[in-house]
């Protein structure tokens, strides 16, 4: 299922990410956001985030970096994500991330397709109720790790603080970045 990263300098990214966005404004950004702030904008300010693409091989422009702010005892719906952009997210922990999961399940319906937009890139994905699917796995999603999106999973904050992960989608068009990361996800 997902693949975790052995990355050292996940220190230095949480420090540049926090440096560049203060936790004072976690708050307005709760959901997830591509928009305010861009990818360029993103690496520019974390240089070590830039630095461990290059070391993985992944050119920057074949990715997309979301900010995913959790409220605290918050459990996302059970999804595929919308897989027309992308299939694979390399997931950074930034802050609260002990202690929370990403589960697997398997699916017993159809689901439901959501149309969620942000901004104007739709956000297509199959949403289930917890009653048709069956959970696989739970993995503790404190370190970085890759994490495959045609998968049904979620999330579970079922903690009293905000969590923050860095979501950096590798887009299918990057042959050489899918490559990549498929590598990593079939290891
Ligand atoms: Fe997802």
């Amino acid at each position: 299922m997902l693949k975790y990263l052995s990355i050292d300098k996940l220190s230095s990214i949480q420090r540049e990410f926090l440096n560049f966005i203060s936790p004072d404004k976690f708050e307005e950004l709760l959901g997830l956001s591509y928009d305010k702030y861009s990818t360029e904008d993103i690496l520019s300010n974390c240089p070590s985030l830039g630095s461990v693409l290059n070391d993985m091989g992944i050119p920057h422009d074949a990715i997309s970096i979301g900010i995913n702010i959790s409220p605290p005892n918050w459990k996302a719906p059970i999804h595929i994500d919308h897989l027309a952009f992308t299939r694979v997210s390399i997931n950074i922990p930034i802050i609260g991330c002990d202690g929370t999961y990403v589960n697997f399940y398997r699916i017993f319906s159809e689901g439901n397709f959501d149309n969620h937009r942000d901004n104007d890139r739709p956000l297509l994905f199959r949403k289930f109720e917890e009653n048709e699917c069956e959970l696989i796995s739970s993995h503790e999603v404190n370190l970085p790790y890759v994490l495959p999106l045609s998968v049904p999973h979620n999330f579970d904050n079922h903690k009293d603080t905000l969590r923050v992960m860095l979501l950096c989608r590798v887009a299918n068009k990057s042959i050489v970045a899918t490559d990549i990361v498929n590598k990593i996800l079939n290891e």
